[in-house]
């Protein structure tokens, strides 16, 4: 800060305008946690804002290439996601990543993220307050990353992604935009749930070529 910048402030609180520079100071560290990754990721290792920080053994951001051009967003970590940092690197990852590269996809073009960043405890879905708290971090990806398509994994995903609650089956094979920037949205099963119920994996497989084709 330059010298007359600080003599500046030190007048504006002589005259009792704190409040104003609170604000701003507020600001400025808002707008750099938006354009920058390293400190968002940063204020999320640091998040306390929900219980889920108690029982973490740490913070799950997300991984793969910060000039994606699709987004993967999932529901919230697991055991193994937990442990390692990384979002879907369990079983259910391991399906993903054999998905991705059956269509083709490559995870240079590839961005992971959830809903949520911590685990809850016996992974039991996250509530809507755990979601609310976060909800900003994941929208901070999404500006960073300016995908050209967003894919939600599973239910808990499209339902906080679309702010519906209509069953999966019924979301899928269909185009929607989400947020204010309105970006390319598409939903498809969650690989936990293919695993447990493989003969949807054909109906996935269709989702995925579609968002390839989408990509291309
Ligand atoms: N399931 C998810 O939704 N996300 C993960 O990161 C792992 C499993």
């Amino acid at each position: 800060m330059s010298e007359s910048v600080v003599q500046q402030r030190h007048y504006l609180r002589a005259m009792g305008i704190d409040l104003w520079l609170e604000r701003q100071e507020a600001q400025q560290s808002d707008t750099s946690l938006q354009n920058n990754w390293q400190d968002l990721e940063q204020a999320v290792a640091a998040c306390q804002r929900c219980e889920l920080h108690l029982c973490r053994k740490q913070t799950v951001f997300g991984r793969g290439s910060q000039q994606a051009r699709l987004m993967l967003i999932g529901e919230a970590p697991g055991a193994e996601e937990d442990r390692q940092g990384l979002p879907f690197v369990g079983r259910a990852g391991q399906l993903l990543d054999r998905i991705i590269a059956g269509v083709g996809l490559n995870m240079d073009d590839i961005y992971i993220a959830n809903i949520l960043k911590c685990r809850p405890p016996n992974n039991r879905d996250p509530n809507a307050a755990e979601v609310a708290q976060c909800q900003d971090y994941l929208q901070q990806q999404v500006d960073l990353l300016q995908p050209q398509l967003i894919l939600a994994l599973g239910r808990i995903a499209a339902h906080n992604l679309l702010h519906v609650s209509t069953a999966l089956s019924r979301l899928r094979g269909q185009a929607y935009v989400f947020g204010q920037t309105k970006i390319p949205l598409w939903v498809s099963y969650h690989p936990a749930y293919l695993l447990r119920n493989p003969a949807d994996k054909a109906k996935a497989y269709e989702d995925w070529l579609k968002v390839a084709e989408l990509l291309k």
